[in-house]
């Protein structure tokens, strides 16, 4: 409430910033390194160690991570790559970059994950990768999946944008499963660093290409030439990109690191207590984990029953009537312009239900337990009359 008695508005997400990032910005500032160096090279270091990978490449963004996880597995035009339609759209753009096209597969009712079912239909002779996402944090059945890939001959790829710090059977997301585990720092993800990306991976050859295509596919890195002691010449040895990350960005995702597992655990304290207080409003379904998953709750997406009182977007509606905002749940990419077809309708009845019936509650580190319960009230008052607003 503030000092006039007004309601603040209640953000769907905020990223948690305090004067460690501040200080560290400065500091990379000052230090005249303000491009990919030396803290991009000390971010990947702690973030393989964090999620248990032997490589971190930094990148700029998820989608160029994503990008150049099916450039150097081989994928090209002509080929397929299955993936779910119930992601960002960059999931599916990025297949597109590559050359190939997306096929799109139905979720599982319960993680709105890909369906390890529905993969085993999709697999045609022109199948090259999968596309895991794990949405909204909550781990994918990455088991099963990898078993039908390793049956096909596909590479499995992850979209781990938003999955930092989840965890699958005992180890976190990004520690090898795949071939390769794409993040994003973007300020709706738990960590960010404003843009930005990594990629994980076994790999030590396939890093090291992943490294030069980053950095439009140069020999030696900036760094190595500035370290040198004798004259370095570089070559390009094949078409690349600027997928760079700089070193202020890198600067913030050190102390974000830091930060992480507080960071999560707060959310996850924040999502039990929304699933606790939500338990008696039957016509909200909440998330739930897997029973061998840890999720990040980067978001709480709740789904509305059939016989909820209101629609998706009036619930919205509501929620804005009272300062509180959210977000529609997970798009279905196949319903946008560049994706659309009466063929990819026909066969995702799940994920288009799913799509219209789910809507992201606000959840942020700085959230108090009155805005929490403020957003509680409001879900539990929808449907009932003479209930006075504010
Ligand atoms: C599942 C998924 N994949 C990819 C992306 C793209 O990430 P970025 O914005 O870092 O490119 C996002 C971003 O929200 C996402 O949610």
């Amino acid at each position: 409430m503030s000092a006039a008695g007004v309601l603040r508005s209640i953000p769907v997400a905020l990223p948690s910033f305090g004067d460690a990032e501040e200080q560290a910005l400065l500091a990379a500032l000052r230090s005249g390194w303000v491009s990919q160096g030396p803290r991009v090279a000390e971010f990947e270091r702690n973030f393989a160690e964090y999620v248990g990978a032997p490589q971190a490449v930094a990148v700029s963004s998820c989608t160029a991570a994503l990008h150049l996880a099916l450039v150097t597995s081989g994928i090209k035009s002509g080929d397929e790559v299955i993936c779910p339609s119930l992601s960002f759209v960059a999931t599916a753009n990025a297949i597109v970059y590559a050359g190939a096209s997306p096929v799109f597969v139905d979720i599982d009712a319960a993680t709105y994950n890909l369906s390890p079912q529905a993969i085993e239909t999709a697999v045609t002779s022109r199948t090259r990768a999968i596309v895991v996402v794990h949405q909204v944090g909550m781990p994918a059945a990455l088991d099963e999946i990898t078993q039908i890939a390793n049956r096909h001959g596909l590479m499995v790829i992850e979209d781990a944008a938003c999955a930092i710090g989840g965890e699958y059977k005992g180890s976190r997301i990004g520690r090898p499963h795949s071939s390769m585990a794409c993040f994003s720092f973007h300020p709706r993800k738990i960590l960010t660093t404003g843009e930005g990306g990594m990629i994980t991976t076994a790999d030590a050859a396939l890093a090291d290409r992943l490294r030069r295509l980053r950095q439009h596919a140069m020999n030696v890195s900036d760094l190595a030439r500035h370290n040198a002691n004798t004259v370095v010449s570089e070559s390009y040895d094949e078409v690349g990109f600027n997928y760079r990350m700089t070193d202020l960005q890198a600067a913030i995702g050190l102390v974000q690191l830091k930060r992480l597992d507080e960071m999560i655990a707060r959310r996850r304290w924040l999502a039990q207590r929304y699933t606790s207080s939500l338990s008696s409003t039957s016509w909200l379904i909440s998330p739930k984990e897997p029973a061998d998953c840890r999720a990040n709750f980067q978001s709480y997406m709740v789904r509305l029953r059939n016989d909820a009182p209101v629609t998706r977007n009036q619930l919205m509606q509501k929620l804005l009537d009272r300062g509180i905002y959210s977000r529609r749940g997970i798009m279905a990419i196949h319903r946008e312009a560049p994706f659309r077809s009466e063929y990819w309708d026909a066969r995702l009845p799940l994920t288009n239900r799913v799509s219209d019936t789910t809507v992201i509650l606000p959840l942020f580190h700085d959230m108090t337990e009155e805005d929490q319960d403020r957003v509680v009230d409001a879900l539990k008052s929808v449907g009932m009359v003479g209930v006075p607003r504010g």
